[in-house]
């Protein structure tokens, strides 16, 4: 059967990882009420019943989504329209602040997953600045733009605030694997974390292309905000089927990344996902990606093998890895990308 083409080639999706025409919404992520975690309390506090909901969605599906989060709905809106306004700018204006081979903050628009390229726009937002180069020779330096006004208190803000959350969700995760909620803070200290910034375009070919391809996250946990349009995808376990992530109003979508899948040996899941595109309306989601510091080395943690349940990965250097998967991302590459199975165990 043949179809018109529309878009360039290189954002043709290989046949069989084209999303198909009906992807399963009769089953959705789990959905968890923060609510008993009162915003001044410690996760200490968390009811059993709370920690029992974390770590089945953890393991069953890496995949949940939170509400009574914390996050305030004004600061969701103004970001969401701070964002739509940026996008909207004429692309000589958001060149201006493009990512490059020195500093990959700012915008870029030519992103690729997997070595085929992504229909979208993003711009990049480290949490925290620093002055020196990073060990793996990253600048972070933020680029700020000079339109749309507010772009920088908006967007610092917004950081903070589910920079905060991020920090309660890694100690209630933390809690769930039964380690002291604390335990991981000490790789944090000079976290990576970075803030990123989705737009999506409406594609005449929403079947043959996807706005991220499927990829998982490499760091320890994402906190990520949706509009109502609705388009990620996320890979069940059970069955291995894409099911699609229902919009919440107001609500986090959380996925725990594979720094969690190697700490917890296995037990949790860094889940598959992607980014199916509409043919009609636009979209726009804002990831807030907790990742450790690039010093960190990743192992799984002592506390949670032993004889009977070995470590099933090697060490490795998380800066490294970011590393070169971003130079993967950046631009088609004739290899493979790097991945965690990569520094698996023969078992
Ligand atoms: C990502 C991602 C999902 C989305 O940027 O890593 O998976 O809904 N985004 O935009
Ligand atoms: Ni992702």
């Amino acid at each position: 059967m043949g179809q018109t083409v529309l878009v360039d080639q290189a954002f043709v999706q290989p046949q069989e990882h084209r999303p198909k025409t009906v992807v399963s919404d009769a089953d959705d992520i789990p959905l968890i009420d923060l609510s008993p975690l009162s915003s001044d309390s410690d996760v200490t506090s968390a009811p059993e019943t709370l920690l029992a909901q974390v770590e089945a969605a953890c393991r069953d599906w890496g995949f949940f989504q939170v509400i009574n989060h914390g996050v305030s709905p004004e600061l969701l809106r103004k970001a969401e329209a701070t964002q739509r306004e940026f996008f909207a700018l004429p692309d000589e204006e958001k060149r201006k602040v493009r990512q490059d081979e020195q500093n990959a903050l700012g915008y870029y628009e030519a992103e690729h997953t997997k070595n085929v390229r992504d229909w979208k726009e993003v711009f990049d937002i480290i949490a925290h600045e620093q002055d020196e180069i990073d060990v793996v020779g990253l600048v972070l330096k933020n680029k700020w733009p000079q339109v749309p006004l507010g772009f920088r208190e908006t967007f610092e803000e917004y950081a903070k605030s589910v920079e905060k959350l991020a920090f309660r969700l890694l100690e209630l995760i933390a809690l769930s694997l039964n380690l002291p909620p604390k335990k991981l803070n000490i790789f944090f200290e000079k976290a990576n974390s970075l803030l990123r910034l989705n737009y999506y375009r409406p594609c005449p070919n929403p079947d043959l292309v996807l706005g991220v391809g499927r990829h998982r996250d490499p760091g320890a946990l994402t906190v990520l905000y949706q509009d109502s349009t609705g388009g990620l995808d996320v890979k069940r376990q059970s069955d291995g089927e894409w099911i699609q992530v229902k919009p919440i109003s107001n609500a986090f979508i959380i996925n725990v990344g594979d720094t969690f899948q190697v700490w917890s040996n296995d037990k949790y899941t860094s889940a598959e996902h992607r980014v199916s595109v509409n043919s009609e309306k636009d979209r726009i989601s804002i990831p807030f990606f907790l990742q450790p510091a690039s010093c960190t080395n990743v192992r799984p943690l002592e506390e949670l093998t032993d004889d009977k349940n070995p470590a099933k990965y090697n060490e490795y250097s998380y800066g490294e890895f970011i590393r070169a998967r971003k130079d993967g991302n950046l631009k088609k590459l004739e290899v493979q990308n790097i991945q965690i199975d990569h520094f698996k165990r023969a078992q």
